[in-house]
């Protein structure tokens, strides 16, 4: 199990995987952080594309192509906006990740790479976060051959030491 996980520090729009998962919004036409920098570096005719989709709902994820990504796809997911932790928010992150694994699957991608989803703008904690992560990416390897690897993908030394320190114990 372990070796289909692994851990890095970097910029996810570089990632040479079938799939990255982005953090967007509701809309779905981009925004900031990792979202703004995947439809950067994707190029102007993703938000074309994503202008189609109409939206996706919290906990939901939609798949459009990776345009000038080395990615072959984007697997656009909504993370829960931090209201304190009591309006269902934890689930809502696990739906996130449960959705974005399935729809690689059904992509038949062998490799993805997911940020830290929720930590940033729409402030979920970040060990909760991480926990979530983790716990199930590893609940659905267990029970699914594809993807074959997940990738957790940390832009800042906070996270990606709360992920290698959760990873290793
Ligand atoms: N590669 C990998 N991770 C990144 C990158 C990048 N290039 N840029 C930022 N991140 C990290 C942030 O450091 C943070 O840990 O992505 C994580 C998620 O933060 P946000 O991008 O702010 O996403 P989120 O908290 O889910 O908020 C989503 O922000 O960008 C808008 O349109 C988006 O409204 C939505 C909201």
């Amino acid at each position: 199990m372990e070796e289909r996980i692994s851990l890095i520090k970097g910029d996810i729009t570089t990632m040479q995987v079938d799939a990255i998962v982005n953090a967007a919004n509701s809309s779905l036409l981009g925004g900031g952080g990792v979202d703004g920098a995947i439809h950067k570096a994707a190029g102007p005719g993703l938000a074309e594309i994503c202008r189609l989709l109409g939206g996706c709902e919290t906990g939901e994820a939609k798949v459009t192509p990776g345009l000038h990504l080395p990615a072959k796809y984007i697997i656009h997911t909504v993370g829960p906006v931090w209201k304190g932790g009591d309006k269902g928010e934890a689930e809502l992150l696990a739906n996130c990740y449960r959705s974005s694994l399935n729809q690689a699957k059904q992509h038949d991608c062998k490799t993805v790479a997911i940020p830290n989803i929720g930590t940033g703008i729409y402030r979920f904690p970040k060990k909760l976060a991480a926990e979530i992560a983790i716990i199930e990416t590893k609940k659905f390897l267990e029970s699914n051959n594809l993807p074959l690897t997940v990738t957790f993908v940390c832009f800042s030394d906070e996270n990606f030491n709360i992920y290698r320190d959760l990873l290793d114990s």
